[in-house]
């Protein structure tokens, strides 16, 4: 059932319900007014100071899986906020921040870290409540670090497509299912509506320009979903002390927020049958058997990215991929123009996408990181020690929040979503 994987038929992979704006519990009150005045905060350089003085609050307040969430995206927020809110990033988190997220975590299966989950999926609102909150034009995201215009717009283009992509769930799942009976009319008629899915996912992909400044981006809003993970340069070289006041503290590293967490995408895939390898493994490379000692690892960056979703989306694509059978289903019956067609269209789609996703990492990261690198050389860099200040004089050390190497690992994979179809071209 949909419910037992924390999706729905209506909102996808978004919270059933619109998310809380805040927690009811007024036991509450303290977290819901740090993270209502954190921009003054932040400007104030303020944060970590009004964060060390707050109490250690239970979670036993906590009733509906709606205020589970929002006690995440609270926390996430404060958490971020703490670590890069000062000239350099603060190393230790306090217990006040680290008791209750690791419970909250635990109970939501999340990492204790900011994640798509957590400044997408779960923090948006529709302006107009009695009206959908299924599109752009009446969508308002709940919690921002900087509070522009432009980090709202690049969360809610993401909620947006999560929306416009939620019906194709059940449409793929019945594709599935007519697969398994021989039925190629409906299968066909799937995948035909599919691929106009993608094209509309694309087309709103590409609505981030109009209200996303990439200088913005870059300078002002990227850093703060920075995780913990490679940030040596960035003046984490340990990973983040999360000192809970009862265990001897550990130091612990996670990737930072990216898109590439969203489940949507890692649900066209597996319903398609793309695979993605580890970067820099060719099909060529997989097939002949690895010579070193080490077998090498099968299943790259973006799989590692499912120990960032929540649990039951985890499990759900998981359990689709043990039935995805439409590949094989095409393969089998490639000689059906209309069939393949369809399939291939969704492949060229997905890919188009990809295609669009780049040229904004170039426009938004590569481009930024050039104009970053002349302020630093000509001494006009601002204080801050984070993700937009350290740029490698080398860009192919350039890294995305989540880790990656950037432009290689997303032409890898685009190009990987066009190898299963039938027609190469
Ligand atoms: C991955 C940047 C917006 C979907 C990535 C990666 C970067 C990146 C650098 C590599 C992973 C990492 O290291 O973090 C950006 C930038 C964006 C943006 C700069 C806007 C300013 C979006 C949006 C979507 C999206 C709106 C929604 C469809 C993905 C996906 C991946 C990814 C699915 C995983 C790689 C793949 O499946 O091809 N993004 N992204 N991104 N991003 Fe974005
Ligand atoms: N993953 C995106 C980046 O690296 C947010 O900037």
């Amino acid at each position: 059932s949909p419910a037992t994987y924390g999706i729905s038929p209506e909102h996808g992979f978004l919270s059933p319900e619109p998310p809380l704006e805040s927690l009811p519990d007024l036991y509450y009150a303290k977290w819901e007014a740090v993270v209502a005045n954190l921009q003054p905060l932040l400007l104030s350089k303020r944060i970590r100071p009004v964060v060390d003085r707050l109490p250690i609050l239970s979670t036993e307040h906590l009733h509906t899986d709606a205020e589970w969430r929002r006690a995440y995206v609270v926390l996430v927020f404060i958490l971020h906020s703490y670590v890069w809110g000062g000239d350099r990033p603060a190393e230790r988190i306090p217990p006040q921040l680290t008791v209750p997220l690791f419970e909250v975590c635990e109970r939501l299966e999340v990492p204790p870290v900011a994640t798509y989950a957590g400044v997408c999926l779960w923090n948006y609102k529709p302006i107009f409540p009695d009206e959908p909150a299924d599109s752009l034009s009446n969508l308002a995201c709940l919690q921002t670090f900087t509070g522009s215009l432009d980090e709202q717009w690049f969360y809610l283009v993401s909620v947006a497509i999560e929306a416009r992509g939620a019906p194709s769930i059940p449409l793929m799942l019945q594709a599935i299912t007519a697969a398994r009976m021989g039925k190629v009319r409906v299968v066909t008629e799937c995948l035909q509506r599919l691929a106009e899915m993608l094209d509309e996912i694309t087309s709103l992909l590409q609505r981030l320009y109009e209200n996303c400044d990439p200088y913005v981006f870059y300078n002002r809003i990227r850093p703060y979903l920075a995780g913990s993970k490679n940030m040596g340069d960035a003046g984490l070289p340990h990973g983040l002390l999360y000192d809970d006041g009862r265990n001897p503290p550990e130091y612990r590293q996670y990737g930072g927020g990216s898109n590439a967490q969203s489940s949507l995408i890692q649900f066209f895939d597996i319903v398609l049958g793309v695979e993605h390898r580890p970067t820099g493994v060719t099909r060529q490379d997989q097939s002949t058997p690895s010579t070193e000692d080490a077998p090498k690892s099968r299943h790259g960056f973006i799989h590692e990215m499912r120990a960032y979703m929540p649990g039951p989306h985890r499990r759900f694509l998981e359990d689709v991929d043990s039935i995805a059978n439409i590949r094989s289903f095409v393969e089998a019956r490639r000689s059906d123009p209309a069939l393949r067609l369809a399939y291939d269209a969704c492949l060229s789609m997905l890919r188009n996408m990809r295609d669009k996703h780049i040229q904004i990492v170039s426009r938004y990261i590569i481009v930024q990181s050039r104009g970053a690198r002349r302020a630093s050389q000509s001494g006009q860099a601002p204080p801050a020690m984070n993700l937009a200040t350290v740029v490698p004089t080398d860009s192919k050390k350039l890294r995305g929040t989540g880790g990656t190497a950037l432009i290689p690992f997303l032409k890898q994979a685009r190009d990987e979503t066009g190898e299963p179809a039938i027609d190469a071209w």
